[in-house]
């Protein structure tokens, strides 16, 4: 089955309204000449329902973190699924390295987050990754393994059809250090393998991204690869130009 192109920016906590409102436009001027590519950009939470009115009909807003809970409750300073759906959300990414490093995201949360999307009718972007000294010692797939199957362990696989993964080697994240196409296909593989263990038919209509330092210069390479569907993009998502090079070389993948 053939799978269409996505590219997430994700502006982790970087931005103000102005430069915000500045990217957006910029994005949406650009998004006219790509049919092919689902566009995606994830503002920081204060300007979610802004960028979901003020973006075109072509370009969708996620989330960059959800509660784990699924009713409202007294839980300050959460954002319930269903608030997230309600301002124009129609993704969220779960489970990011910085979430799961720095703010205790363990797998059984990240899971409940990936559940707590579904029934809010959001897309989660569950992003698995291992850090460099889990490479290094051998585990990289050992590790996505465990993130991967803490999901499945929580969610039955026909709730999951909608689901996108990100594979992000922590390794490359905002350090320039990006992983060779090749490297960044035999994760992919090996993820699209573990679904297709518990469910092949999923495993083929899952799209997988890559993210980790892409940039308009080696974008092309990385979604060239067989089992890369597109990518969740940092600091290259924060300039128009770039991110719409990016897409643009999605794009030229999906012709
Ligand atoms: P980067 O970030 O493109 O700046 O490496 C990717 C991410 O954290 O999603």
């Amino acid at each position: 089955m053939a799978r269409q192109y996505l590219v997430a920016g994700n502006w982790k906590m970087y931005g103000h309204r102005a430069s915000i409102e500045a990217l957006v436009k910029g994005i949406n001027a650009g998004l006219s000449s790509l049919p092919k590519v689902q566009v995606l950009v994830c503002p920081p939470a204060p300007y979610l329902a802004e960028v979901a009115h003020s973006a075109g009909v072509n370009l969708a807003v996620g989330a960059q973190n959800i509660a784990a809970q699924e009713q409202e409750g007294a839980l300050t300073g959460e954002v319930l699924g269903a608030m997230l759906k309600e301002v124009g959300c129609s993704h969220v990414i779960v489970g990011h390295s910085e979430r799961r490093a720095l703010f205790g995201d363990s797998d059984a949360i990240v899971a409940q987050k990936v559940r707590a999307a579904l029934i809010a009718g959001l897309v989660p972007i569950l992003c698995v990754g291992e850090t460099l000294a889990e490479r290094e010692g051998g585990q990289t797939e050992e590790v996505i393994a465990r993130q991967l199957d803490a999901v499945f362990a929580l969610s039955p696989t026909a709730s999951l059809h909608k689901l996108v993964i990100a594979y992000e080697p922590v390794w490359a994240i905002g350090t320039g250090k990006t992983a060779t196409p090749e490297q960044a296909q035999a994760v992919h593989q090996f993820i699209r393998g573990r679904i297709a263990a518990v469910d092949a038919k999923l495993a083929g209509s899952t799209r997988l991204l890559y993210g980790g330092s892409v940039k308009p210069d080696n974008a092309a390479l990385i979604f060239g690869q067989p089992d890369v569907d597109g990518g969740l993009i940092g600091g290259a998502s924060l300039k128009a130009a770039d991110f719409l090079a990016i897409c643009t070389a999605a794009q030229l993948q999906a012709v």
